[in-house]
């Protein structure tokens, strides 16, 4: 008995050394690297808890659950920099709104030294393809992605339109009250599923029972991979059994979409030009597997499955907080002048309320980034090998240096006013790993904001909440919807 309790509190002690000994030599570490690369150090949120962090967790996890994170992360640029170290969930985490800070991590030379590690959180429910890999394979499906995107004709008004004219027929004509960001969100839903699988799930038909029961299981799963991205490697413990049967759920259901897209091709029941146009008799060409087939759409599937109908609805949330915006829009389009307000609006739309509130990648080796040493954060860092470095992209697009000091203003003019693109204004991202779809996104939204303006006479707001609430799952959403009131001509 005795000697039990002895051996447990020997190995108990080796534990606690070990544990002391490894934060030692990292530290080490770290000054060896701030030393040896003329590097500072950052300002670094100082928790109560040194060890585990606790009230940092306690912090961050109130936040999400009250929808303030687009909140706190401000307060601490704002009183911190820049570039701020955030023991945030036990791991090393630097995060950033510096322009070169993003440009350096983004650049074609730091693709191999900052990975985006986020397999581990995506596996489950997208397999591995060009989303959630790194490294060669990586590179392996973001050619393949290259070669048929510019082969296959994507921005294809005839098939897009069907879609947006059925969304049309489901808004209210007697004014009462709409969320658009459903309605939105399901054509979105169907243009993606007809260009990957040659077949769109039907959101937007009268029976729309097993859609809405794929997106709602769909948005589940991608909310528990949010959730264990945000978590690190304390996701072991998140137990949602929900997460695992979501995960399954949709896979099984693009399984079988994928099946009657290649039954289709078997049975000659497409016609050849439109095959030409869909991603899956392409990538069943390429693909080895059934299971590497499944993976690969899937990963191209789900980053637009929402993304571009999210910045519909963000579009008019703003406008319906700023009719003028409206007013002048329809101006400029009926006209068939340039669309270039419509692009303002866009552009404005994209700063002030990002689909992608932020990304992050994984430090490789011992690395330096450009920004964020020292007292004013003019220096470089150090960042061990394993740091994560979170950039986030809303906090930089309301940066007063580059906007103004109406940064925090919706106000699309300031597009026209300055000719030069503001730096770091990347709403697509940068570099080697930006998206790969950025031109059709941009075409669903055009087109579809061209033929909303022509046909409403004015969009009013209808949500008693007037300011943005934040949903972040992997995308940002408004969590109040976009409850609109709409006036057609
Ligand atoms: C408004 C709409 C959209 C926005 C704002 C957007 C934004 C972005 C951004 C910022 C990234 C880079 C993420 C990072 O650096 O970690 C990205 C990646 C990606 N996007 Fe989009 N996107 C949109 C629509 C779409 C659509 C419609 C697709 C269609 C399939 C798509 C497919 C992808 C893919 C596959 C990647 C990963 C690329 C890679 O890792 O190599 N996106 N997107
Ligand atoms: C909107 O931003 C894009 C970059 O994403 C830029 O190419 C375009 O010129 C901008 N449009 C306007 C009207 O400023």
């Amino acid at each position: 008995m005795l000697l039990t309790i002895r051996g447990g509190v020997v190995l108990l002690l080796y534990f606690i050394v070990q544990y002391f000994l490894r934060r030692l030599f990292t530290r080490i570490r770290y000054e060896i690297g701030v030393y040896r690369y003329g590097c500072k150090h950052p300002p670094t949120l100082r928790p109560w808890d040194p060890i585990f962090n606790i009230d940092s967790i306690i912090t961050n996890l109130k936040a999400r659950v009250e929808h303030r994170v687009m909140k706190l992360d401000p307060a601490n640029f704002q009183k911190y920099g820049h570039t701020v170290q955030n023991p945030f969930f036990g791991r090393g985490a630097i995060q950033t709104t510096s322009i070169e800070n993003y440009q350096a991590m983004m650049s074609t030379k730091g693709n191999n030294d900052f990975i985006a590690a986020r397999n581990w959180a995506m596996k489950p429910m997208a397999g591995l393809g060009i989303i959630d890999t790194d490294g060669s394979a990586w590179a392996y499906h973001r050619a393949m992605a290259k070669a048929m995107f510019t082969w296959a004709q994507i921005n294809d008004p005839a098939s897009f339109g069907v879609h947006f004219e059925r969304m049309m027929g489901m808004l209210p004509r007697d004014e009462s009250t709409v969320d658009v960001r459903q309605i939105f969100d399901k054509m979105n839903m169907d243009a993606q599923s007809e260009f990957c699988f040659g077949e769109s799930v039907g959101a937007l038909s009268e029976d729309d029972e097993e859609p809405r029961r794929f997106m709602k299981e769909l948005g589940n799963a991608m909310f528990g991979a949010g959730k264990r991205l945000f978590a690190g490697h304390w996701s072991w413990f998140i137990q949602d059994k929900s997460y695992w049967e979501s995960c399954q759920f949709v896979r099984t259901f693009i399984s079988r979409l994928i099946d009657r897209a290649l039954e289709r091709e078997k049975n000659k029941d497409i016609d050849s030009e439109k095959t030409h146009r869909v991603l899956v008799y392409e990538y069943a060409r390429a693909a080895k597997t059934r299971e590497e087939l499944v993976d690969m759409l899937f990963c191209l599937f789900m980053p637009g499955k929402d993304t571009p109908g999210t910045l519909l609805g963000h579009i008019l949330f703003a406008c319906a907080r700023n009719p003028h915006v409206w007013a002048k829009l329809r101006k400029k389009v009926s006209a068939h002048k340039s669309l270039e307000y419509l692009q303002a609006v866009i552009n404005e739309t994209l700063r002030l309320y990002p689909v992608l509130d932020q990304t992050a990648r994984t430090s490789q080796t011992g690395l330096t980034l450009p920004r964020g040493g020292g007292p004013t954060g003019s220096s470089p860092i150090y960042l061990l090998p394993n740091t994560m470095i979170v950039v986030n992209f809303w906090c930089m697009n309301c940066c007063e240096d580059l906007y103004g000091a109406d940064a925090h203003l919706y106000r699309p003019e300031r597009w026209e006013e300055n000719l030069e693109l503001p730096k770091g204004f990347s709403p697509f991202g940068l570099g080697p790993r930006n998206c790969p779809r950025q031109n059709l996104a941009l075409f669903w939204i055009g087109y579809s904001l061209c033929g909303l303006v022509q046909r409403i006479a004015s969009v009013e707001n209808r949500d008693p909440v007037e300011e943005f609430v934040e949903d972040i799952a992997l995308t940002h959403g408004s969590l109040n919807g976009v409850k609109v009131g709409l006036k057609f001509e």
